[in-house]
Order: structure tokens, then sequence, then C-alpha cells
């Protein structure tokens, strides 16, 4: 364990800011890069990429649900429809000392799609309301929803209205809205990602009309002036693809939302950092180039930046390579020259 027990308490007493929050993304929101991301902002809510419930209740728990104290606060984003079996999966959650279970209601995936859960429960907004009241039900913990403005041709404003208030009447406090429609036939989830386009609008209208509920803005947020410019008209942001793409760029996080002091971690301190959590998983069954992979994208935009990355690409995959090619790698780095 790497964090002690007043910085837990901490985040146990004080209610969940989701001011600024990392949005789930399978494949990249991993535990690494988690720890990753906590190095960067001590404060920004985490969620990890989307778990199955039944895959919680029925596969390799330790594996799926392991996270570090460090990461804290840390939602756990759980897919299904089965109100008792995301209950029950709810519950493990916040046994393992989760401080939030979020329900995907945005995913457009073919494979979620023939699940029957992600994206296209946004079209029978009853049952995700029975889904939150059990899961509620069964935790103490906040439990979230993040969805679309809308699926398929459901792309009218009367649609998320009515969606959110259906599941806000089950007990749902805080909705986060990815403010794009999900085309859930001919569209790729990355398509999905992109080609709808952001109608950031309806979602400050959902605020407006719904001013008791938490509303969380997500898509397409590259900038701290988006930031600034978003929580003057919803409650929080949530950065998916800008903070993988370039996790250094967001260091202020914390002084410019959370009122901490201006203390910039420098990029060799940083990387020192994660340097000490790799060595620390080591013997612990866990491949380098999973943690390593995470740092790829930390020089994006600054000179040097594609030598590091095929420095890392090329070494992080070797037999016998270990964490001194990360250090090999910042001696190849002018730093001097980098923002
Ligand atoms: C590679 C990748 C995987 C994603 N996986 C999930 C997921 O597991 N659950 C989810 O709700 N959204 C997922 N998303 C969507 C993001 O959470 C977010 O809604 C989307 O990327 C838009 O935000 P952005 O423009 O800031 O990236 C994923 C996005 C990407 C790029």
């Amino acid at each position: 364990m790497l964090t002690n027990a007043s910085w837990l308490l901490r985040f146990m007493v004080e209610p969940l800011n989701r001011k600024v929050c990392l949005a789930p993304m399978m494949d990249y929101t991993d535990r690494h890069f988690r720890y990753l991301m906590r190095l960067i902002s001590k404060n920004m809510l985490l969620y990890t990429e989307m778990v199955h419930c039944g895959a919680v209740l029925h596969g390799n728990r330790y594996r799926l649900l392991q996270f570090d104290n460090f990461e804290i606060p840390l939602a756990l984003q759980l897919g299904g429809n089965d109100p008792q079996a995301l209950a029950l999966a709810a519950r493990i959650a916040q046994d393992c000392g989760y401080s939030e279970v979020n329900l995907n209601v945005g995913c457009p995936s073919d494979r979620v799609k023939s699940g029957q859960f992600g994206a296209c429960l946004m079209a029978t907004p009853g049952l995700v309301g029975d889904c939150i009241a059990a899961m509620q039900a069964a935790v103490d913990i906040p439990v979230t929803v993040k969805n679309r403005i809308g699926i398929d041709k459901h792309a009218d404003y009367e649609f998320l209205y009515r969606f959110t208030k259906t599941v806000a009447g089950a007990g749902c406090k805080t909705f986060i809205v990815h403010a794009r429609n999900a085309w859930l036939n001919g569209l790729s989830p990355k398509e999905n990602r992109n080609i709808p386009p952001l109608e950031y609008e309806k979602v400050y209208r959902l605020k407006r009309d719904f001013p008791e509920l938490e509303v969380v803005i997500n898509g397409g947020i590259s900038e701290y002036e988006q930031i600034e410019e978003n929580l003057s008209k919803v409650d929080g942001v949530m950065i998916g693809r800008k903070a993988y793409g370039d996790p250094y760029y967001w260091k202020d996080i914390d002084n410019r939302y959370f009122g901490s002091e201006k203390v910039t971690i420098s990029r060799q301190l940083f990387v020192k950092q994660y340097s000490t959590y790799i060595q620390s998983q080591s013997g612990n069954d866990v491949y380098l180039k999973h943690m390593v992979r995470h740092l790829l994208n930390l020089f994006n935009g600054q000179p040097g930046a594609r030598a590091w990355r095929r420095f890392l690409s090329e070494n992080m995959c070797k037999k016998n390579a270990g964490v001194e090619i990360v250090e090999q790698a910042m001696e190849l780095m002018n730093l001097e020259k980098c923002a």
C-alpha cells in the first residue's frame, strides 16, 4: 500500500468532487494509467475502463478490480442491464474500496449492443432506473450514469429530457453526458466518438432544466479554456482522449480547479515517480510494456517526442528490459527545450 490512512480518510469523509474527471477508456484507463494520472492530479476523479457486472460476479475479480489506494478517488464503471447482478457488482465494488459506481449507458459497440447494455439502454429509461435503484439500495457510495445525448433517430432534446427525468426519478443524482448522439447501426465505436457532432447546448439546457442534478459534460474537451467555459454552465467536465494523448498538459489541474497551491510537477520528477511505481510492480507478474506504453505520449508536441516514443516502443517489449529504459529515454531528451 502506497498511501497513508489520512489520505484515504479525506476521500471517505468529503463528498466526491467531479469538477474535472478522467473518462473511462477501455484498454487505456487501466490501473497503471490511472496511477500515472494521479501523479499529475491528486484530485481529479478517475474512472476505470468498463467492466461487465457478470465479469465482476463470475470472472477473475482480483485482476479486474485491483487498484492502488493512491488512485482514490476512483470510480468503477459497470456495464450490464440486470438490476440484481449490477447491485451485487456494485456492492463488491464498494467493499473493494471504490468511491463511486457508474453505469455505462453510452457505449455503442456491436458486442455491447448485442448484450443489450451500453448506449442502447437509453431507449429503456425505466430499466436504467431499475438498475440505478437496485444499485443504490445495495451501496452507500454514489451511483452515477454516463450516457449520450441520444441514440439513432432519437436525437431530439425531448428524448434526453425524458431519459434524465425517468432515471433521476429512480434516484440518480449525477449524469455524465457525452454530448454526442450514438449511431448504433453503421458507425464503429471510434467513428461514434468523432462523427456525430458535439452538441454542448443540449447538455447546458439539461442542467438548466434540472438544476438540482449534478451534470458533468464530456466530449472534445482538450484545453483549460474549454474547462473554464464549461464550468460556468455545468458542474463538471470529463476528459478522455486529451488526457491519454497528452497527460502532462494537465499538470495544473489541481491548482486551477481544486484550490491547491501551484506546485507544478516537472517532467523529470514525474518520470522518476512513475519509474518508482514501475519498479514497485516488477515481480507482481506485470509486463513492463503494459506500464511503459502509457508514457509514450508524455512529450507529445515537444521537441524530441518522436525519438522518445521510438526508443520506448522498441525497447519495452525486449525480453530482459527493465525500468532503466525509461532513464535511457530521458537521456535522449533536451528538457530545457520542452515546455
Ligand atoms: C479508446 C477508448 C475507449 C473508451 N472506452 C469507454 C468505456 O469503457 N466506457 C465509456 O463510458 N466510455 C468509453 N469511451 C468514451 C470516453 O469515455 C469519452 O466519452 C469519449 O472519448 C469522449 O470524450 P473525449 O472527447 O474527451 O475523448 C472510450 C473512448 C476511447 C477513446
